[in-house]
């Protein structure tokens, strides 16, 4: 059974007491989360140690980085490496998320080396993907998609590709609070599958998670996590919120 995820996308958000007293209210609340549901928290590395202390002994419940560098180790001032976080508890880490493609100019091509450091050292990469408003306008979100799976995953091995979780976001869905509906999210993350089954196999494609993203919060979790190709969602805004973050992990299926 593939997994289901809760991942929470702090981004540059909140100060240490702030980030302290979210992560404890939300673990104050009882979760009866099954083998197969987990809740990923991807906040800012300064607060990395912050949150993996704060799990500790919180089966199911993960720490996340929300980028790294493609090398393991060097003169790379500024940045912070895969096993740099493994070595303090970090095995997920995001990439790609679509403002660090844009603002940070984050290719393709760099991304499948990151994704390489990442399975190297058997962390789990969140593989993140989307279509801007113009190209969902035009229908070609699928080959758009298709594209970016293309050239950042598929050059990775069956073995390998099941070790990544999926984020599909439309970029005209984040922060906008305009979500896909869940029938567009459905027939998006279908696709996504088949692309998948083309390239590896149906027995494959099956069990790779796929998170929908994009304005996801306590009021649409429910029905967006219901489709079958949902498996569960990257929050920003409403990882935020106690009562919402909560909600959504409640969602899961
Ligand atoms: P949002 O962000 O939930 O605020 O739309 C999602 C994301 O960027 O991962």
């Amino acid at each position: 059974m593939r997994k289901q995820i809760a991942a929470a996308n702090w981004k540059m958000n909140l100060k240490s007491t702030e980030a302290s007293t979210l992560l404890n209210e939300l673990l104050a609340a009882p979760y009866a989360l099954k083998s197969h549901q987990e809740v990923v928290f991807a906040v800012p590395a300064i607060y990395i140690p912050l949150a993996v202390s704060t799990l500790v002994g919180k089966a199911n419940f993960f720490v996340a980085a929300q980028n790294c560098h493609q090398k393991n180790s060097g003169a790379f001032t500024g940045e912070i490496s895969a096993p740099m976080y493994a070595s303090v508890g970090v095995k997920h880490i995001v990439l790609g998320h679509s403002e660090r493609r844009e603002y940070f100019g984050e290719s393709d091509a760099l991304l499948a080396e990151k994704l390489n450091a990442v399975l190297a050292i058997n962390s789990t990469p969140i593989f993140c993907c989307g279509e801007p408003l113009a190209i969902r306008e035009a229908g070609s979100q699928n080959e758009f998609v298709e594209a970016q799976l293309k050239n950042g995953l598929f050059h990775l091995s069956a073995e390998e590709i099941v070790k990544v979780v999926i984020a599909y976001e439309p970029i005209w869905a984040i922060g906008t609070g305009k979500t896909a509906s869940s029938d567009q999210a459905q027939e998006i993350h279908a696709y996504i599958r088949t692309c998948f089954a083309a390239k590896y196999g149906d027995a494959i494609a099956q069990e790779i998670s796929i998170l929908y993203g994009g304005s996801v919060k306590a009021a649409n979790a429910k029905e967006l996590f219901a489709q079958p190709d949902v498996d569960g969602g990257l929050v920003g805004g409403a990882s935020l919120i106690v009562s919402e973050f909560e909600a959504i992990i409640h969602a899961l299926k």
